[in-house]
């Protein structure tokens, strides 16, 4: 059975396809067979895989399969049990295919910026998605918020305490690694491949690949099911 996991927020522009491209492509890059559903009818890491492979970078290890609605999602997940990694990329709006993205995850990724405005539509969109699994009879999927676009300059600021002691409050649980603003991983989603197909000599690129390769080991334990021991604390 593939691992899923699932790019969700509500929120345009949050980083959900920069996302998705770089889990998929760190799993690729430890030897895992992944894909890429692109349950955007946007098209976005779509566009990201064809625009690599037409320059010649087509990413390593990485398949891309397009979902463009509910049916076509569900039909693409019984299709692709082959893979080790399924990375679904999921539309800037709530609906059906977010639910049913969520729904399958073993673990939910919600990208979010630093700031209240932000966060506080990420913890609906928990809420709602809490209230279709209930509705299902289903559990909650495992699910972490990610801050995206982090930059040095918000550590120690008022925003970052108040977004935090926020989600706390929301007893919601944020990943200790942030993904930071960087021109590397713009770069890479206009259509260069993932992050191992850039230049090694680039220090820009090994800080990236850094960043990236702490946020997914945190995101890879997450979505492993709780321990005995864990469970009972
Ligand atoms: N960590 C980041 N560093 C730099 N640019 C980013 C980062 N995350 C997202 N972006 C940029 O922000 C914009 C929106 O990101 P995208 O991943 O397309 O969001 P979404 O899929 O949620 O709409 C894009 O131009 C993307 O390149
Ligand atoms: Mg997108």
């Amino acid at each position: 059975m593939p691992s899923v996991f699932a790019v969700a927020n509500p929120k345009g522009g949050s980083g959900k396809t920069t996302v998705a491209i770089i889990l998929a492509g760190e799993f690729a890059k430890h030897g895992y067979a992944a894909v890429i559903v692109d349950a955007d009818p946007q098209g976005s890491s779509y566009q990201w895989h064809a625009s690599s492979v037409a320059r010649g970078l087509s990413p390593a290890g990485v398949d891309l399969v397009r979902a463009p609605d509910e049916g076509a999602l569900v039909q693409a997940l019984e299709r692709l049990g082959g893979y080790d990694v399924i990375v679904i990329d999921t539309p800037g709006y709530y609906g059906g295919v977010l639910v049913q993205s969520a729904l399958r995850a073993d673990l939910v990724v919600l990208p979010c910026k630093v700031h209240t405005f932000d966060a506080s539509q990420v913890v609906r969109t928990i809420r709602n998605l809490e209230q279709h699994a209930a509705a299902a009879q289903l559990p909650m999927s495992q699910h972490r918020v990610l801050f995206n676009e982090y930059d040095s300059l918000d550590r120690n600021t008022r925003p970052l305490r108040e977004v935090v002691a926020y989600l706390d409050a929301e007893r919601v649980q944020v990943c200790s690694n942030a993904l930071y603003r960087r021109v590397t991983f713009r770069t890479m989603t206009s259509g260069f491949g993932t992050l191992y197909q850039m230049p090694d000599k680039d220090e820009s690129v090994r800080k990236a690949r850094y960043n990236a390769d702490q946020v997914v080991r945190e995101l890879l334990a997450a979505s492993q099911p709780a321990s005995d021991d864990e469970t009972a604390a």
